[in-house]
């Protein structure tokens, strides 16, 4: 990679210490960040990589707040599970730290001092939400109510997630406390405001005119920000959990959590580095790439600019900010609190070893442009299908033929024919294309160049065929698994950023014991010398069977269900009845004696019914939830005294009685005990 700056400090969106991790995390932001790094490291870049938990913030409290236990308790169990579960799926921070840090405490505390004592901020009084059986302020998620622009009605203080529209908490329609379900009230409170409008100039300049290399969605994001005219934000919140606003007479008040979580990135340098941090701040020679997702693009293109450049003293912003879009999973949107996604440490448990799985898919399918879906189904696919069919056995074809005709030892090459320069060429531009595309974030295109790599070589192999030269002509074998080896070596190398693991097993197996480096790609035709001697063949991928997709489809079926009835509202009751017009529905129970399925009628069950006084047929919409067999000998009730209606030609004397369950389906009422035949029912 072509040197312009002297080292590249990269951040990674703090994950709030809420929940664990999962995949929607990893597609947008980690997962790239660490094929970036590693890119970087093996170009022999100075490069850091920062992370850490953001532990402050309102769904924190909330949470704690429900299961009874203290903030402090939540961030302290969701941190180790984020840190470890990271750790697991080789995602190499140099730091993964945490907002409760001391060290973030101070820095925090004393980027707002500083601000607070140049006037940065403008103070202001408004009205508040006020709680007053709780006896606080509502800030943010601890109110909820309907959302002015699209009247979704579970919208949040602070955004609504159905329009993506950010609120103020005065702003919902109907507010209601999310900590006593009172309805608040409205009371004065000061805070404190970062005036963006005074930097809407600087911001302007500096994203519109000079980065128009910026990813088209971050870009858009920012000038339709820019034009619509920026506000003053308050920065501090009236709120027990947080970094204390330091200024005298602010007692109750917290720095708002998204002034404090990107100062993180700071403090987490400051950790990792307490003597050189600045260098990696404040020299122009450093350049910072902030990875996150598209919901993050406002708070890291506009706020935190204008703070930094409020802060001065030569904090360098982001020479680029790649947002990703969001993962969806299974057609559905990623959601902590319905507990609707694939957590990282518990995926790493049900597939242990198969951490560059998940990596492999995560960056084949990343929402780079658009919103993309996770689905269990290609998981299994692009693992069976790609990484066993393509990369795998490329591979293990190579060790084996080299055992198996060198003894293991990789010989020399003899003359090169077309084929070998040609194929030895294509390396060459697909792992140029690979640079190119990590340098310019596109890392789906840049793993497809990757495995590229490795359909060359199979073609490679296909086409020459050294298991019949074997036959007839040894030194062109020499020379045609000299060049698959090189094809190996450069395999081990280009695809360490994206499959660590695995990239670790290769080089292995081909005895590479130096650490690798992008310089040993700059001549393809010589990665590995002949002489070297090659390990054991060992399958880098195995192939992922249908039981282990079905259990975590079933599993997301169970959550499903799980979360139909949670959010079950059942129908408001009826207009009253008076109690004769009730009476006069002649409700009985009779015994199924026959049922089945009426023909070209998908719906429909045909029952002939003992009601005690002789039989009838009765036809009912239920054909969907029911094998006609297991009904045959059941109770049902019934209504007697409907008129006949003629269904599918078959007249049906009455009705018989169901209840609509959560997802829409229909369980049939009858007696607890078996009753006789004609029983009413009263
Ligand atoms: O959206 C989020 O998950 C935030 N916790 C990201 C914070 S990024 C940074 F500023 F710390
Ligand atoms: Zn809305």
């Amino acid at each position: 990679m072509e040197k312009k700056f002297k080292r590249t400090l990269v951040t990674t969106a703090l994950p709030y210490a809420n929940g664990p991790v999962h995949i929607g995390h990893l597609a947008g932001v980690y997962v790239p960040a660490d094929i970036y790094v590693r890119y970087l490291r093996l170009c022999g870049q100075e490069v850091i990589m920062i992370g850490g938990s953001d532990e402050h913030g309102v769904p924190i409290t909330i949470k704690a707040m429900r299961e009874g236990v203290t903030p402090q308790d939540i961030v302290d169990r969701y941190h180790s599970i984020i840190k470890e579960s990271m750790k697991g799926l080789g995602i190499s921070f140099d730091i993964y730290s945490r907002t409760t840090s001391e060290i973030h405490n101070r820095t925090a505390s004393e980027f707002f001092r500083r601000l607070y004592d140049t006037d940065q901020f403008v103070e202001k009084s408004s009205m508040q939400l006020y709680d007053p059986e709780a006896g606080q302020f509502l800030a943010d998620r601890y109110v909820t109510g309907e959302c002015p622009h699209c009247h979704n009605a579970g919208a949040y203080g602070d955004q609504c997630e159905a329009c993506g529209t950010s609120l103020a908490a005065t702003d919902l329609i109907n507010p209601k406390s999310a900590i006593t379900g009172c309805i608040p009230e409205l009371r004065e409170t000061r805070h404190w405001f970062l005036p963006l409008d005074r930097w809407e100039p600087m911001l302007r300049k500096w994203i519109l005119d000079g980065h128009q290399e910026w990813k088209t969605n971050v870009y858009g994001q920012c000038k339709s920000w820019l034009d619509m005219g920026l506000q003053p934000r308050a920065v501090s919140r009236d709120l027990s959990w947080g970094v204390p606003v330091p200024v005298e007479g602010a007692e109750g008040k917290v720095l708002y959590v998204w002034f404090d979580a990107p100062i993180g990135y700071i403090s987490n340098t400051k950790e990792l580095l307490p003597d050189s941090w600045e260098r990696w701040w404040k020299d122009p020679e450093t350049r910072v790439i902030n990875f996150i997702g598209k919901d993050n693009i406002v708070f890291h293109c506009i706020v935190f600019p204008a703070m930094l450049a409020a802060y001065g003293d030569g904090f360098q912003l982001p020479d680029n900010v790649p947002a990703n879009e969001f993962l969806n999973l299974e057609g559905d949107k990623i959601s902590t609190s319905r507990n609707w996604a694939v957590w990282l440490h518990e995926y790493l448990q049900d597939f242990p070893g198969k951490q560059d799985v998940l990596r492999y898919v995560l960056t084949a399918n990343a929402p780079e442009t658009k919103d993309n879906d996770f689905t269990w189904r290609d998981f299994q696919a692009r693992n069976n299908n790609e990484l066993v069919a393509i990369l795998g056995n490329f591979v293990n074809r190579v060790v084996v033929l080299m055992h198996k005709y060198f003894g293991g030892e990789v010989p020399a090459a003899g003359a090169l024919q077309d084929i070998d320069t040609a194929v030895l060429n294509e390396i060459t531009a697909l792992k140029d294309s690979v640079s190119e595309n990590i340098e310019t974030f596109h890392f789906r295109e840049a793993l497809r160049e990757a495995m590229n790599i490795a359909r060359a070589g199979n073609r490679y192999l296909q086409e020459t065929e050294p298991w019949k030269l074997a036959k007839t002509d040894m030194a062109r074998v020499a020379t045609v698994l000299n060049v698959a080896a090189q094809i190996t070596g450069a395999l081990a190398v280009v695809t360490e950023p994206f499959l660590p693991f695995a990239s670790e097993r290769m080089a292995r197996m081909l005895g590479m014991t130096d650490p690798m480096d992008w310089a040993m790609l700059s001549d393809v035709a010589a990665i590995i010398p002949a002489g070297r001697k090659f390990g054991e063949a060992e399958l880098l991928f195995e192939k992922i069977e249908d039981a282990a997709i079905e259990a975590q489809t079933a599993r997301l079926a169970r959550i499903k269900e799980e979360n139909r009835i949670k959010s079950f509202t059942p129908a408001p009751q009826a207009a009253d009845v008076d109690f004769d017009t009730f009476c006069r529905a002649d409700l009985r129970v009779g015994t199924v004696v026959e049922c089945e399925r009426v023909p070209k009628a998908d719906k429909l069950l045909r029952f002939l019914i003992d009601d005690g006084m002789g039989r009838r047929t009765i036809v009912s919409g239920i054909a969907k939830y029911y094998a006609p067999e297991d009904l045959v000998g059941k109770q049902v009730c019934f209504i007697a005294n409907l008129p006949v209606r003629k269904l599918r030609g078959i007249e049906s004397q009455g009705m018989i009685l169901s209840a609509e369950n959560a997802d829409g389906s229909l369980v049939v009422i009858g007696p607890t005990a078996p009753v006789v035949p004609g029983a009413q029912v009263k």
